[in-house]
């Protein structure tokens, strides 16, 4: 059953994790407004916050950052690091970012050109919302109807809704969308994959109205592998060659490095199309830095050079997605009610579930994820859920929650071995055992914008 699972690696340093009591978890995260943003990491023994700029790199990564050429222009690095991504792409001009932010940046600063726009995408991730609202479009979400069901398991729930974009292109017309977003996996909607047939599809019909497609791919890598797995036609294609195909439905692509690029920082834009290259380089100038390294330092772009080849490789991806999966195996066998099936880089708890008694506004997911801290010294972020992710509308004015309250159990790469996983399951039980005893929570300041609520605030229990 676990014969696919080979790890390709074995453990040389380790870092010393301190643990601590319930009463002192307890006495942290009260003291910390039941805001982990506040709580010192040192007191988090196993954080599974998130799986971005967390993962632990290879001997070949660490000794590439001893061959660090730090000049201004034209670093050596700089040439790996563009042959890496040129490989991994099939595009031509590579744009070095210092993280996936800064490259949304850029993208949407040069796509978004008019105010009173929509951006579509199967699910904005939160700062390229951000980014779309701070050029003056509306980012609209078009997950597939089957997202919407946490519990029934299929193939490819990150897909976008055609039938919708198609309807949303006849109503507010080509011209009023700067481009359609698709983000794979789709980190909205509990890291669950595109498949090449939606891709494909959503491409071409965005395409024939002349609309630019811009690939969010912080975790390409690992939708490669559902699609080798999963899809009809693909068994036989490599993961690079998967990815080749991937990216010739995009116009424009941009990656965190943080994820599928096995770093700690760094990112990356990568596109064929010379003209919008041109006008992306000269404000990546501005914001990050110059064309040649792009706000990194010459050895953190060899570390993605390097970690970029090794995050393609199929037995490392196998081992990966199968650390997921034995999580998400843990979780239901303790009837942890988990959203199916589970997806790329986390397992998804469902916060309503866990906790009946809480009303959405009392925020059932974080109280999720405090217990979970309280009782095992597990950290799991609420996300997407309704502390984070409710959202006014900018037309109507309505205030809506999203369609999930889910506690992501993300898993750093290469990071924690499977006896962790095992102890965080039981952390999780330990805390829906707790069931009607766990109070909801109500905001005592939050940050103005709404979408910065993902990020930090002040809570005090019901
Ligand atoms: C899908 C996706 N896109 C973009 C980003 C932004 O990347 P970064 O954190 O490197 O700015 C993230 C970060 O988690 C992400 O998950």
């Amino acid at each position: 059953m676990y014969m696919k699972r080979k790890a390709p690696f074995k453990i040389k340093v380790v870092e010393p994790i301190k643990w601590n009591t319930r009463d002192k978890r307890e006495q942290l995260i009260k003291e910390a407004h039941y805001c982990f943003a506040y709580v010192p990491a040192e007191e988090i023994p196993v954080n599974l916050l998130t799986d971005s700029g967390t993962s632990a790199m290879s001997q070949e990564q660490w000794a590439g950052m001893m061959r660090g050429d730090e000049s201004y222009y034209c670093a050596s690095n700089w040439y790996n690091f563009e042959k890496a991504v040129q490989d991994y792409t099939g595009f031509k001009y590579v744009l070095p970012a210092h993280q996936g932010r800064a490259a949304e940046h850029v993208v949407c600063r040069v796509l978004i050109k008019k105010p009173g726009t929509t951006t579509y995408a199967n699910a904005h991730f939160g700062t390229t919302e951000a980014h779309a609202r701070l050029f003056g479009a509306n980012p609209v979400n078009l997950p597939a109807p089957e997202a919407l069901a946490p519990e029934t398991a299929a193939d490819f729930k990150g897909n976008i809704n055609l039938e919708a974009f198609e309807k949303a292109i006849n109503e507010k017309g080509a011209a009023m969308i700067p481009f359609l977003n698709m983000v794979l996996v789709n980190n909205f909607t509990a890291g669950q994959p595109v498949s090449m047939a939606n891709l494909r599809a959503a491409s071409k019909l965005a395409r024939k109205n002349g609309i630019k497609v811009v690939v969010d791919a912080a975790r390409v890598p690992e939708n490669a592998y559902f699609i080798k797995e999963r899809e009809e036609g693909y068994g036989n294609r490599s993961i690079r060659e998967i990815c080749h195909e991937i990216f010739s439905y995009a116009d424009v692509m941009h990656m965190s490095a943080k994820k599928g690029a096995l770093v700690n920082i760094g990112g990356f834009i990568a596109t064929n199309d010379q003209s919008l290259y041109e006008e992306m380089g000269q404000w990546l100038i501005i914001f990050d830095g110059f064309l040649t390294y792009g706000g990194l330092s010459g050895r953190d772009l060899e570390a993605v050079a390097i970690g970029l080849n090794e995050g393609l490789d199929y037995d490392y991806l196998a081992y990966r997605i199968g650390q997921v999966e034995y999580l998400g195996k843990l979780m239901r066998e303790r009837e942890i009610p988990i959203y199916e099936p589970v997806g790329g880089h986390a397992v998804y708890v469902n916060g309503e579930k866990a906790y009946p008694h809480l009303a959405k506004e009392e925020f059932a997911a974080h109280a999720l994820s405090v217990q979970t801290y309280i009782e095992a010294g597990v950290y799991a972020g609420e996300n997407p859920s309704s502390l984070g992710w409710s959202r006014t509308d900018p037309e109507t004015g309505k205030y809506t929650p999203p369609p999930f309250e889910l506690v992501r159990f993300a898993i750093p790469r290469r990071v924690y071995t499977d006896s962790q996983l095992e102890y965080t399951a039981d952390g999780v039980k330990a805390a829906l055992d707790q069931g009607g005893r766990v109070r909801g929570f109500r905001f005592v300041w939050k940050p103005d914008n709404e979408f910065l609520r993902i990020f930090y605030y002040k809570l005090e229990r019901l």
